[in-house]
């Protein structure tokens, strides 16, 4: 099937919908159908722990950003159907160029992507020539163009000890993870001065408040969040790697410094634990705004939406993504050894 072309079916009528135009159905509903296009479609729902309860239970496989990224690079699928931000969707279309790439929201960006733009970094990169400039994956792909080694929160870490002692360092564009990396390996990096606005708004007093009501509690948060917040943490890592931490802890109370979207796989794997999110300070009387906006920009409704019109669709300039494609090339060789720790729903293996 082409790009342009939908599929027609009996049962499920399924016709290319107006942006607004959704069928009157209910989620189930919905979600049958997502399930039917799905297999029609050939295509792979890859979803980020961050997206709604609802997305992550259609998804074939949920994932941190490097697990997604390996598991778009190895798809047999015609069609990814990422939900998750647009950075991460732009990953996907790099490594696997071939595969038609669909997000539900295209305004699903990500403030650290914002928080560094193209014509800057370049300026900055020339202004450091002897720099090797490593990137977090939450950014561009004009920005992983100018970079030499993509980074995610898993493997930043292992990538950096791998770097011969002494060579200079530009990290772009999380300064809390940029600082939280220097603390770990010792290496003295140059910071670009971007901050995700979800782990940066974690209200500390609210955390020390919930940490004297639940004195048992861990506390375990992403390493985005400013080092003031990660000085509470008993354990600090990336989606996966907190999710690993309360596996391993069954029965115990846990408060999580990330976006509360992962307590859903949380709860799933632990029944039997509990979970605190941890209010952000927002404007105003908002006591809870800790949630992604961009990564809750993507609905069940969308999802259907977008793989009905096979649109939104990601598309790169090649010469873009041939140059994008060389420094997240030299991330996957680098964290080789890292093993894969994302979930997949057991009826997906085969497709995946
Ligand atoms: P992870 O790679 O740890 O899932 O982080 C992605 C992200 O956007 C965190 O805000
Ligand atoms: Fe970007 Fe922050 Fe949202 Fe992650 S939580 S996608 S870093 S804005």
């Amino acid at each position: 099937m082409d790009d342009t072309s939908f599929p027609m079916h009996g049962i499920h009528e399924i016709f290319p919908l107006a942006d607004e135009a959704l069928p009157a159905c209910s989620t189930p509903e919905l979600e049958d159908k997502i399930r039917f296009l799905k297999e029609e479609m050939n295509a792979v729902i890859l979803s980020h722990y961050y997206q709604d309860e609802n997305i992550q239970d259609l998804a074939d496989y949920i994932g941190d950003s490097l697990d997604l990224s390996r598991r778009a690079a190895a798809t047999d699928a015609d069609v990814i159907v990422f939900c998750g931000v647009k950075f991460m969707a732009e990953v996907a279309k790099i490594l696997s160029p071939n595969r038609t790439v669909l997000l539900p929201d295209m305004q699903a960006g990500c403030s650290l992507e914002f928080s560094c733009p193209p014509q800057q970094f370049r300026a900055y990169r020339e202004a450091h020539p002897d720099h090797l400039v490593l990137t977090y994956i939450n950014c561009s792909a004009e920005i992983k163009a100018l970079s030499d080694i993509i980074v995610t929160s898993t493997n930043a870490e292992a990538i950096i000890r791998q770097l011969p002692e002494g060579q200079p360092i530009l990290f772009a564009p999380d300064k809390y993870l940029g600082h939280y990396l220097i603390k770990k390996t010792g290496r003295d990096m140059l910071l670009w001065d971007g901050s995700c606005i979800v782990h940066e708004r974690f209200s500390e007093r609210e955390l020390i408040r919930l940490m004297t009501r639940q004195p048992e509690a861990h506390v375990i948060a992403h390493p985005e969040c400013p080092e003031a917040l990660l000085n509470h943490a008993h354990h600090i890592g990336s989606t996966s790697s907190l999710i690993a931490f309360t596996e391993q802890r069954p029965g115990q109370s846990f408060i999580v410094l990330t976006e509360p979207g992962i307590i859903h796989q949380m709860r799933k794997r632990s029944p039997g634990s509990l979970f605190f999110d941890v209010p952000g300070t927002g404007e105003g009387a908002c006591t809870s705004c800790n949630t992604c906006p961009y990564m809750k920009m993507n609905t069940v409704e969308k999802l259907y939406r977008c793989m009905v019109n096979r649109a939104p669709q990601i598309t790169l300039d090649p010469a873009l993504m041939a140059a994008a494609e060389k420094p997240l090339a030299r991330m996957l060789e680098m964290s080789k050894m890292i093993p894969a720790s994302g979930s997949l729903h057991e009826a997906s293996r085969q497709l995946l």
